[in-house]
């Protein structure tokens, strides 16, 4: 059974900030980090579903930790 999303209400309205003041003027960047397991995916994974606007499009990729060359 899913659990449910629960606290991280400053991270998320702080992302959520930073996202309502893009005015096309430039990026902006956020920098989500923390220990293994701790609600990095998960939360990048709710303010995405909570974007106003929506984000037209969502890219995403990962980096191996230190194999074959470190964060490839
Ligand atoms: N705020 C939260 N509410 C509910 N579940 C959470 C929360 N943060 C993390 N989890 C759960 O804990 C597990 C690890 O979270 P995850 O986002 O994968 O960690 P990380 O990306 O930091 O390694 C996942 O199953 C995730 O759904
Ligand atoms: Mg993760």
């Amino acid at each position: 059974m899913p659990v449910p999303m629960v606290g991280r209400e400053v991270e998320r309205k702080e992302i959520a900030r930073a996202w309502s003041e893009l005015d096309g003027s430039g990026p902006r960047t956020v920098v989500v980090t923390g220990d293994a397991g701790i609600g990095k995916s998960r939360l990048v994974s709710a303010v995405l579903a909570d974007l106003a606007p929506e984000a037209a499009t969502v890219l995403s990729g990962a980096a191996r930790l230190h194999s074959p060359a470190p964060y490839d």
